[in-house]
């Protein structure tokens, strides 16, 4: 029986799944593995701008053989040719298509493809819900740098409620006995957010002594009308700047899943710190691609 499997967000993996995507990452880097996909059929399917994941799923498919097929939607609804997302998913899985990786601004889109689609489905980001792949590569940074996240204390920083990268990096985190702590102003970041393992806090200077890494977040100004509160006021409390780097711990990392916006969530001086990992995560994130289309298709081996 075909193994049918897709990954909408990290809940799908148990921990040992997550273990074994992580130690299949660090192999792939090491020695590519060849076309142990050859023959498998995926279609990139980007209904929304991007630069970083759009290219690494690109490069980790064709690292690994597979044939690929790219389709960009300006036009979020597939309805402008009257035809339905499970339409399209059975025209694409007719055609002989095996994976769809999917990024669409609805969250549940991917869900939803998943539901109809005869083969796997990746979610390369669904609106505020989710990014499970940016948080694999994010968390494979972390335990790059410190063998193991548990009980490791990491600052996620700014518009946490419209981030999908940070619902899906504080699931993985927690799973994985990481300390939490979501920093922002109420208007991006509810007191909803503080459960088992996951602190809120308003400070940013009191948090940064006390933490191993640091995730800056953009503000996500497209997903709500009325930026609510000034670009001011959030630079005064929340920008990453020389006075509170001089806070943060000598080994501390600071890390952002891009696109970075150089004097919102950070200043310059940031690029030339010690502790900035973001080359090192876009790094990482063709090799997680590659571990995670592996186990989708050929499940642990
Ligand atoms: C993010 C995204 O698109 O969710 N970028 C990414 O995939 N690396 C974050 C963002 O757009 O701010």
């Amino acid at each position: 029986m075909r193994i049918r499997r897709s990954l909408i967000d990290l809940d799908d993996l148990a921990a040992d799944e997550l273990t074994y995507i992580f130690e299949r990452t660090k192999a792939f880097e090491r020695k590519e593995p060849g076309p142990i996909l050859a023959g498998t059929a995926v279609v990139n399917l980007f209904f929304e701008a991007s630069t970083r994941t759009f290219t690494s799923f690109n490069l980790a498919e064709l690292r690994l053989g597979c044939d690929v097929v790219n389709l960009w939607h300006r036009d979020a609804s597939l309805a402008s040719k009257g035809e339905t997302l499970e339409d399209t998913a059975i025209t694409l899985g007719a055609m002989g298509v095996n994976a769809i990786v999917v990024r669409h601004p609805e969250p549940g889109f991917p869900a939803r493809m998943a539901l109809v689609f005869d083969g796997h489905v990746v979610n390369a980001g669904d609106g505020a819900h989710a990014h499970p792949t940016q948080a694999l590569l994010d968390i494979y940074t972390l335990i790059e740098e410190f063998g193991d996240v548990r009980g490791r204390a990491v600052a996620i920083v700014g518009d946490i409620l419209h981030s999908r990268v940070a619902h899906s990096t504080i699931r993985g985190l927690r799973r994985l006995g990481a300390h939490v702590v979501l920093v922002g102003p109420e208007c991006f970041l509810t007191h909803d957010y503080a459960l088992d393992g996951v602190a809120v806090e308003r400070d940013f200077d009191a948090v940064l002594p006390g933490v191993d890494a640091v995730i800056l977040l953009r503000i996500q100004r497209e997903r709500f009308e009325e930026m609510p509160i000034t670009d001011e006021a959030y630079v005064a409390a929340y920008r990453l700047d020389a006075r509170r780097l001089g806070l943060v711990r000598d080994d501390a990392v600071i890390m952002h899943p891009g696109p970075y916006n150089r004097g919102m969530e950070l200043d310059d001086c940031v690029l030339a710190h010690a502790g900035w990992r973001y080359a090192k995560q876009v790094h990482h994130g063709v090799g997680i691609r590659m571990a995670v289309l592996d186990f989708l298709v050929h499940g642990k081996r």
